[in-house]
C-alpha cells in the first residue's frame, strides 16, 4: 500500500470506491502518474475539466485573482460575478438572471426554491409538487437525492425526505401525473448518470409547451449537458426550448467549483430568501469567466464542432469493431455512451481500460461512458481510442 493510500485511507471518509493512482500532472486531456505513466483523459473529471487540464489562460486568470482579492462576500458588488453573469446571458440567448452556488446540488437547491417560492406566490392555492425521472439524478443533498428519481438513492438511511416529488417513467406519462399542486417539471435532456439518454427534440418541445400553457415551470437540469457538452451552449438552445429555470455546473468552471441556477422569473427571489458564504466569488467567477470565453471562441472557430465530429467517428469505428460487446451508441456532442450487452463486463473494460492508459466512466448499470475535455486534440482521440482498442482486445 503506498503512503498515500495509507493516509487516504485513515482520514478520509471511505464514500467512494477509488482508484490510488497518484495524478501529478495534466496537460489538456492527458494526465502523468507519479510513476511517469500517462493516460488519456475521457472523463475530463465527470465532465468537469471542459477546457482541458493545466490549462494557461485559466490558470493565468486565476493566479492574477487570486494575488488580489480571492473573496469579500456577497454584501458587496463583485466586478466578475456580474460579468460572468452577462456573459452567460448573452451565451444562452435567455433574458435570465442568477444565482451562483459551489454545485450541481446546490444549483438543483436553488431552483427548487425559485420554483416553490413561485407556487406559493403566484397561484392562489399553494404550490410545490415537482415532478422528475425515474432516471435522473440531480445531486446528493437530502432535497436533490430526494429529487432525483433512482429508487436506490431513497435509502433509509437518510429519511425522513422532504415531500413534494414524484417521478415518470417516460416523459409521456408527465401529462397525467400534474395535480393542482404541481408547480414544477425538472428534468435533465440528456440523462448523464442515467445512462447518456437523450431525449426526443420534439417530445421535449411538446411538453414546454403544455406547461407553459399550464402555468407549470420547467426546470432544466443542465448540470452535466451546459457549457457546449452538447454542442451548444445550452442543450436547451439544441433543443430550441425556453425553460423557466436551468442549472448549471461542472463544466462551466473548468475545475472550480461553481454552481448556478439561472432564472427569467427575476423577481421571485428577494434579500434574505438565498444565499451562500462562497457562491460567486472572485476566485470562481473569474475562472468561470475565462472558461466560457475559451468555449465561446472554440465553438465560433468551427473548432468545438470539428472535434465532436471526429469524436464520434472514433468512437462509431471501436463501435463497430466490437459488436460482440457493445449494443448501441447513446449521447449528443462530446456526452457519449456505449451500452455494453452484458452489465458483468462493465467494470472489467473500465479497469482494463485504465491499466492500458485510458480513462473512461460507467453510466447507469450498462453505459460505458465518454466526456473528454472540449478541447481534446485528434492525437489524443486516436491514442485514447487505440488504448480502449488494447483493453478490449485481452477481454474478448
Ligand atoms: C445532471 C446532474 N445534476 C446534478 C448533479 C450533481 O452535481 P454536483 O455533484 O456538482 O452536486 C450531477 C452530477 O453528476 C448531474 O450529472
Amino acid at each position: 500500500m503506498t503512503n498515500l493510500e495509507k493516509i487516504d485511507k485513515k482520514y478520509v471518509l471511505n464514500t467512494y470506491a477509488r482508484n490510488y493512482v497518484n495524478f501529478v500532472k495534466g496537460e489538456n486531456a492527458t494526465l502523468f502518474s507519479d510513476e511517469d505513466k500517462d493516460y488519456i483523459d475521457f472523463t475530463s473529471g465527470i465532465g468537469v475539466v471542459s477546457v482541458g487540464h493545466g490549462n494557461k489562460q485559466v490558470s493565468e486568470a486565476i493566479c492574477n485573482q487570486v494575488g488580489n482579492i480571492t473573496h469579500i462576500s456577497n454584501l458587496y458588488a463583485i466586478e466578475p460575478q456580474a460579468k460572468l453573469a452577462e456573459k452567460i446571458a448573452q451565451l444562452s440567448g435567455y433574458d435570465m438572471a442568477m444565482f451562483f452556488g459551489n454545485s450541481g446540488a446546490e444549483a438543483n437547491e436553488g431552483a427548487i426554491k425559485i420554483a416553490r417560492k413561485y407556487g406559493e406566490t403566484k397561484s392562489d392555492n399553494k404550490r410545490y409538487k415537482v415532478i422528475t425521472l425515474e432516471h435522473s439524478f440531480h445531486g446528493r443533498t437530502i432535497t436533490t437525492v430526494k429529487a432525483t428519481g433512482q429508487k436506490a438513492m431513497h435509502t433509509d438511511h437518510f429519511s425522513p425526505y422532504p415531500d413534494g416529488f414524484s417521478y415518470d417513467k417516460k416523459i409521456e406519462d408527465i401529462y397525467n401525473s400534474i395535480d393542482d399542486q404541481t408547480v414544477a417539471v425538472m428534468i435533465e435532456l440528456v440523462q448523464g448518470e442515467g445512462g447518456v439518454q437523450p431525449f426526443d427534440k420534439s417530445e421535449i418541445q411538446k411538453l414546454a409547451n403544455y406547461l407553459k400553457e399550464n402555468d407549470i415551470l420547467l426546470i432544466v437540469d443542465e448540470v452535466q449537458t451546459g457549457a457546449y457538452r452538447t454542442g451548444e451552449f445550452l442543450a436547451s438552445n439544441l433543443y430550441d426550448i425556453e425553460p423557466d429555470i436551468i442549472t448549471m455546473a461542472k463544466g462551466i468552471g473548468g475545475g472550480v467549483p461553481i454552481g448556478v441556477v439561472m432564472t427569467k422569473h427575476k423577481d421571485i427571489l428577494v434579500p434574505g430568501d438565498h444565499g451562500s458564504t462562497f457562491g460567486g466569488n472572485y476566485l470562481s467567477t473569474i475562472a468561470s469567466l475565462e472558461v466560457c470565453n475559451i468555449l465561446d471562441d472554440l465553438k465560433n472557430s468551427g473548432k468545438l464542432d470539428e472535434t465532436i465530429i471526429y469524436f464520434e467517428t472514433k468512437l462509431k469505428e471501436f463501435y463497430n469493431k466490437n459488436t460482440n460487446i457493445f449494443e448501441s451508441m447513446v449521447g449528443l456532442g462530446l456526452m457519449r455512451g456505449l451500452r455494453v450487452k452484458s452489465a458483468d463486463i462493465l467494470s472489467d473494460i473500465i479497469s482494463r481500460s485504465f491499466d492500458n492508459g485510458v480513462l473512461v466512466l460507467k453510466a447507469g448499470k450498462n453505459t460505458l461512458r465518454f466526456l473528454p475535455s472540449l478541447t481534446i486534440s485528434k492525437d489524443e482521440i486516436d491514442e485514447g481510442f487505440r488504448r480502449l482498442n488494447k483493453g478490449i482486445l485481452e477481454i474478448s
